[in-house]
């Protein structure tokens, strides 16, 4: 297979209509060229799919002929962890893809952690996305997003963030100079590792008097009205990226599917990208079962999990009873309800992703679990002694994968990947207040989120400036 076939196999894909969008409204089925902007269909609204017309395309026989890639990277395209996948997401033509050397990712063996979850030794696999060059894995969409909007010839991008979009974004401006970046940020709710990236990066930051939820919806209203091109994860071309952590999960499986995929949800993107690609690689016969699927919110942001599992929504042949979730947001309003968790990258109460994932828990056989902050933080101190270290957000994988093993729903031998979706310096403030010996520090950023201990907390230890007492120290506690 060689790659001047490919690069053209993907030009004239776009040429030919081989790729599309389309309404996932089963009722609807509006498809729309490629190469137009759009984040929702014109006909009803709703979200749109990217979909091939396989046949059409020169896809490997086998998953393990992606691996003749790797020897091939000194080619920008083949040394991306996304786009050496490119014959599963042949969307964009070889010379618009845009890449700064994403995906180059791991999967880690864990065994304290497995220990830790209730798994046998060589069960749990850590599938660390924080070696994304901007810390998390947003970047595994955002170079599909802007390989995307370079095809439309756009100008400026923007998206609302918790802080890891924002942070993605700017970084793809920045180093490729296509766009410039306009970020829409909640007040208060962006850790400082986040904001510090958009800010350094030089993208425009907007700062909404809301938190993430009103700062999406303004979003969608400006980039239409502004005529900006939006790279949130309702943007489908994004997902298409995301799908590349699971072939690189597989990858490193030695291609063999795992049982168990525990990932954290927010706005649904990963989880929505995850049963994409699982959907695809089985309809091409590439593989020959599926993982189970799930999907954990932070307790204090569980509106998948309130309409999944308390109220039965379900995808039903891409028709959900959307009036379960009408009925549950008119609720959070009337309660005037915000998403509260420490795990602020996941801060959010309206996923727009919502009935995508409906699909890939429908595909997958999911399960949906919420973790409260105090389990996140273990989670997260288990997982940084095991020296990769996440964000919060990333440890409610680790968490729910615990907690379905406690159910008894995941047996200590089946193989399990918990996706870490950010690097564990983007968020050090519940980090250092968790391994803190000040208790008022510790009452003041976790105590209001009922955080009451620190299990596996590694305290510091204060010692005089003397010689002697030093030596002391680290005798008695070394
Ligand atoms: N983990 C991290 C570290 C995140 O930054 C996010 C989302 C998620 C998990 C949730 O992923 O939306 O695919 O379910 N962060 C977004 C942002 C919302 O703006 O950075 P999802």
């Amino acid at each position: 297979m060689a790659d001047t076939k490919l690069a053209k196999g993907s030009s004239s894909a776009i040429q030919s209509g081989i790729a599309f969008q389309r309404c996932l409204n089963s009722l609807c089925g509006a498809t729309f060229d490629i190469g137009q902007e759009r984040t929702a269909c014109d006909r009803c609204g709703d979200l749109l799919d990217i979909e091939y017309d396989w046949s059409r395309i020169e896809v490997p026989k086998r998953l393990s002929d992606f691996e003749q890639m790797w020897t091939r990277r000194y080619e920008p395209l083949r040394f991306s962890g996304v786009w050496r996948f490119h014959e599963l997401l042949p969307f964009a033509p070889a010379d618009k893809v845009v890449t700064v050397g994403e995906g180059q990712t791991l999967l880690q063996r864990a065994d304290e952690v497995a220990k830790f979850v209730g798994m046998d030794a060589g069960k749990l696999f850590l599938q660390y996305e924080g070696m994304n060059p901007s810390g998390s894995f947003k970047d595994n969409g955002m170079c599909a997003a802007f390989s995307h909007a370079r095809m439309t010839g756009a100008k400026r991008a923007a998206c609302a963030s918790t802080g890891n979009t924002s942070a993605s974004l700017a970084m793809y401006s920045s180093v490729t100079r296509l766009m410039k970046a306009v970020i829409f940020i909640g007040s208060g709710k962006i850790s400082y590792g986040k904001l510090s990236q958009a800010l350094e990066y030089g993208a425009l930051t907007v700062q909404i008097a809301g938190d993430f939820d009103d700062a999406m919806l303004r979003v969608r209203e400006v980039s239409k009205d502004l005529g900006i091109y939006l790279v949130n994860s309702i943007n489908p071309f994004r997902l298409e990226g995301q799908k590349t952590v699971m072939f690189r999960v597989l990858e490193a499986l030695r291609w063999e599917v795992p049982d168990w995929i525990v990932v954290p949800g927010g706005n649904l993107g990963n989880s929505s990208a995850f049963g994409k690609a699982f959907r695809e690689l089985k309809q091409l016969g590439l593989i020959d079962r599926v993982p189970r699927l799930a999907v954990i919110n932070a307790a204090g942001a569980d509106t998948l999990y309130q309409l999944y599992e308390r109220r039965n929504l379900r995808w039903n042949d891409g028709a959900p009873d959307m009036s379960i979730t009408c009925h549950y947001y008119d609720d959070l309003d009337a309660r005037k309800a915000k998403a509260d968790t420490i795990a602020s990258a996941i801060e959010i109460n309206r996923p727009v992703n919502l009935k995508k994932c409906l699909r890939a828990l429908d595909f997958c056989d999911g399960v949906v679990r919420k973790v409260t902050d105090q389990e996140i933080l273990d989670a997260k101190a288990q997982v940084g002694a095991g020296g990769i270290g996440c964000e919060p957000a990333s440890a409610a994988s680790v968490a729910g994968a615990k907690m379905l093993r406690d159910e008894g729903i995941i047996a200590p031998s089946e193989r399990v990947v918990c996706i870490l979706t950010g690097h564990q310096l983007k968020d050090p403030t519940a980090t250092v207040a968790y391994h803190t010996t000040d208790q008022d520090k510790f009452n003041e950023v976790l105590g209001s989120r009922g955080v009451s201990r620190a299990s596996f907390a590694n305290r510091a230890i204060a010692v005089p400036n003397e010689l002697d007492a030093i030596i002391r120290a680290i005798q008695l506690y070394g």
